[in-house]
């Protein structure tokens, strides 16, 4: 069942009914002021960083509830409606919600009126704009009140969300004209303030939430509102809200049209004031006269699509599967620019006050957004790299404000040096400069200890090969990717962070995922020295990922005889093998060892893939692992707390299904590949929403497992890894378009079925014009022509100077 359709034309997705699911949501801004905003007006906001500068207030444990936003009311008559239907869920004649890319736009009639709001965040500003159009469709003269109403946080989150004793006292704002600032903290320490305006005079306003909500009232019933008329009310401590009225005639057929700012405004130190404890204001009304006219609005949004069409130009597919072309030209990428922006710190499963940037995250993250904006990700990486120790182990996360690194969600994981090359690597594919690996980076933040990043990947690949376990794998220190592996945490009292408690190392727990890993990074960090003329260095490292592929495959090490065993415990114990009791096999170093070509020669490659089908695959994707744990093993730590069927413990975790795919092409199975891909894709499973449940646009996390009650539901949707890796899987495997440190190669993995297509690839500022003739094909490039130049390989050599290339492939 299906709660409303994709609008390829207009890169929308259009939502019939507010009585979705589970708040459907989007994200607005593309720098350093963002907004969520879902598909009932529901949503938070702040500038650069979800902890530490919020704008307006979230209340947490909300899913599904959704119960504070940006709301508009409009008060007609009696009747007390809001266009997204949230809060007062007035029953609507019509409703519309369409989530569009950076932007959100809603449709409600009620009576008569129809109110048409779009929310974005422009390019070069820090606000929100939104622009609200009432129209008066039916006969009669209508006399209409609009209120606005959001909450404001007093600032770091996290405070506000659990210092009462203080915060209750502390909130300040000023009023003028129809211009609401919250100044809560601005006279003390704070240079910056916020501000919520409108472009027209307004009839009254409020400032202090108890007399806009009234006692013992809620968003959903005003008391103001319903009595038709704000208070001027001037909040004083207490919560601090901005609401402003706007009396309205429209004549039959009348349109009137507003415009409303939300902004965060920053102040020089030496000119934070107008007057004595009256804030400077001038650059707050620079800013609203940048949107007080409807036509500054509609050039500040063709800004924003013009921005999105150039992005979405870098990578487009035109085949004859709309479902691919959709996700592959619109939804996968937005998705993957959001995780850029958010990492894992704020959505409505992040609570923006728990996760900053993660480590391993932010790395694999860059996968699928570095073709996008190559400049960012090379910041991105050096910020990254900047947080790692001088040994090559990391902290696991760092906060975005002060790009420092911090142990708040543990450090020590096995596997975070690795993705480091990865992120690395993905850059120099994409854009060839290898300068990067020249700049010198901190280690720790500490610039006296600088070293160049080569020197950085030479630490992270270094670090991995000197620590090994008893097998000679990898030892997995707090965890690997799987952050709930915890071998070394054995924690028995409830409470206790199985990320952060316990010692973080260990001498005998081993991972062979990081090994899969190893081999994979291993060989981009050799080439990478190759690149830098470090050919002894590069045949080492190479030595030492030949002897990991052997150590994976040896049955008395990563193999256990019809698939990867995925670790050993600090008892030197199995785990994800087939003497196991429960948990015999995992999916990660299956996809992982096989798309890093372990085991192709072999035959074991295979085997493991058919494993795979045979033990974890469902209907609704791959699971994590089989069988699900009933019991809690101390020694293997949170995978087994989750109750069967959920998250790490047999859930189906959506992330690693793509390395399966990737995996599949490697040894190319196209059909299979594919097979695994739609399962997961959200234009298949759009079909299902009343079961998959999130978005229909974006990948979510996890979906419930085939142990779990609710098998096939999702959870945790936008910010996942999910959504680089599945990119990646589309474009460069499935599709086939791979950028090499040479240049881009075509070597397409495709269903037999699949037919033509072609595909239009930006690429270090040529522009590759490339058509696949299939012929029915799974895999293999039988003719690769190069402006008309038939060329061996599947290699397209890279020639700056041509601005165009024309390329034709065929598969045989
Ligand atoms: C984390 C990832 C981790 C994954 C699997 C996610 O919540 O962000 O870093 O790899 O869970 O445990």
């Amino acid at each position: 069942m299906k709660f409303g359709h994709f609008d390829d034309e207009h890169r929308e997705y259009v939502i019939e009914t507010p009585k979705t699911p589970l708040p459907w949501i989007n994200y607005l801004g593309s720098k350093e002021f963002f907004s969520l905003i879902s598909n009932t007006c529901g949503g938070y906001t702040f500038y650069k960083d979800a902890k530490l500068l919020r704008l307006t207030r979230y209340r947490y444990n909300d899913v599904p509830m959704d119960i504070n936003g940006k709301y508009f009311y409009i008060k007609d008559g009696d009747t007390v409606w809001n266009p997204g239907w949230k809060p007062t869920q007035t029953e609507l004649d019509e409703y519309e919600c369409r989530h569009g890319i950076g932007y959100s736009k809603f449709k409600g009639v009620k009576n008569g009126v129809r109110a048409e709001s779009l929310a974005f965040v422009p390019v070069n500003d820090n606000c929100e704009v939104t622009r609200l159009v009432v129209t008066n469709d039916s006969s009669v003269t209508k006399n209409i009140s609009i209120f606005s109403y959001v909450e404001w946080c007093l600032w770091n989150a996290d405070d506000d969300s659990r210092n009462f004793q203080r915060n209750f006292s502390t909130g300040e704002v000023e009023v003028k004209g129809s211009t609401i600032y919250h100044k809560t903290e601005y006279r003390e320490r704070r240079n910056h303030y916020a501000i919520y305006s409108v472009n027209a005079p307004i009839t009254a306003f409020d400032t202090a939430r108890d007399s806009f909500l009234g006692l013992y009232h809620y968003a959903a019933d005003p008391e103001a509102v319903f009595n038709g008329k704000l208070t001027n009310s001037m909040a004083s401590g207490w919560s601090p809200i901005a609401a402003h009225q706007l009396d309205v005639t429209l004549q039959p057929g009348e349109s009137k049209s507003y415009v409303f700012v939300l902004g965060y405004i920053e102040n020089p130190v030496e000119d934070k004031w107008e007057s004595h404890n009256v804030i400077n204001k001038k650059p707050a009304e620079a800013m609203l006269a940048k949107y007080d006219t409807d036509a500054k609005v509609d050039a500040a949004f063709a800004e924003l699509n013009e921005q999105w069409d150039k992005l979405l130009n870098i990578y487009t597919v035109d085949s004859s599967n709309d479902k691919v072309n959709r996700m592959v030209n619109i939804w996968n990428q937005y998705q993957c620019m959001v995780t850029f922006n958010m990492s894992r710190s704020a959505s409505y499963y992040e609570s923006g006050i728990g996760r900053g940037m993660g480590f391993r995250d932010s790395c694999q993250d860059l996968l699928g957004f570095v073709h996008l904006i190559p400049d960012r990700a090379r910041e991105r990486i050096i910020d990254i790299a900047s947080t790692q120790f001088q040994d090559g182990r990391a902290y696991h996360q760092y906060q975005p404000l002060t790009k420092k690194g911090n142990s708040d969600i543990g450090s020590g994981f096995g596997d975070d040096p690795l993705w480091l090359i990865a992120g690395t690597s993905a850059y120099i594919r994409e854009t060839g400069d290898a300068t990067i690996l020249d700049e010198m980076v901190p280690f720790d933040n500490d610039m006296s200890v600088a070293e160049t990043l080569m020197e950085h990947l030479r630490r992270s690949f270094g670090y991995v090969d000197t620590h090994r376990g008893p097998h000679n794998l990898p030892l997995i220190g707090r965890a690997d990717w799987n952050d709930c592996l915890n071998l070394n945490c054995h924690s028995v009292q409830p409470g206790e962070s199985f990320q952060t408690f316990g010692p973080s190392e260990g001498p005998v727990a081993e991972s062979v995922f990081i090994g899969g890993m190893f081999v994979k990074y291993g060989n981009e960090y050799a080439d990478l020295c190759d690149l830098k003329g470090l050919t002894d260095e590069a045949a080492k490292v190479r030595k030492s990922v030949a002897e990991m592929n052997d150590i994976l495959l040896d049955s008395n090490a990563g193999w256990d005889g019809e698939w990867f065993v995925r670790a050993y415990d600090s008892y030197g114990n199995k785990v994800g093998g087939n003497e196991c009791e429960e948990g015999k096999i995992f999916i990660e170093p299956q996809g992982f060892c096989v798309l890093a070509g372990v085991g192709v020669e072999s035959g074991q490659a295979q085997q493991a893939l058919d494993s795979v089908k045979k033990h974890l695959d469902t209907k609704y994707g791959v699971m994590i692992l089989q069988p699900a744990y009933t019991v809690y093993h101390e020694e293997l730590g949170e995978v087994s707390s989750y109750p069967p069927g959920y998250k790490e413990n047999a859930g189906i975790f959506c992330h690693n299904n793509p390395w399966v795919s990737i995996a599949e092409t490697v040894i190319g199975r196209g059909d299979r590949a594919f097979e695994v891909y739609k399962k997961t894709c959200p234009a298949y499973t759009e079909e299902i929403s009343e079961i998959h449940r999130t978005e229909p646009y974006i990948y979510c996390q996890m979906v419930a497992g085939a142990d779990a009650k609710f098998h096939g539901e999702g959870k945790n949707s936008w910010l996942t890894g999910t959504a680089a890796w599945t990119f990646v899987n589309i474009s460069q495997y499935i599709l086939g378009v791979y950028p090499t440190l040479n240049g881009l190669s075509v070597d397409p993995c495709v269903p037999a079925d699949f037919g033509d297509f072609s595909v239009k690839r930006v690429y270090r500022g040529v522009e590759y014009d490339i058509s696949v003739k299939q012929n029915g094909v799974q895999k293999g490039v039988k003719e690769l022509i190069v402006d008309g130049v038939k060329v061996e390989g599947t290699v397209i050599p890279y020639d700056a100077s041509r601005k165009t290339v024309k390329v034709e492939v065929v598969m045989g």
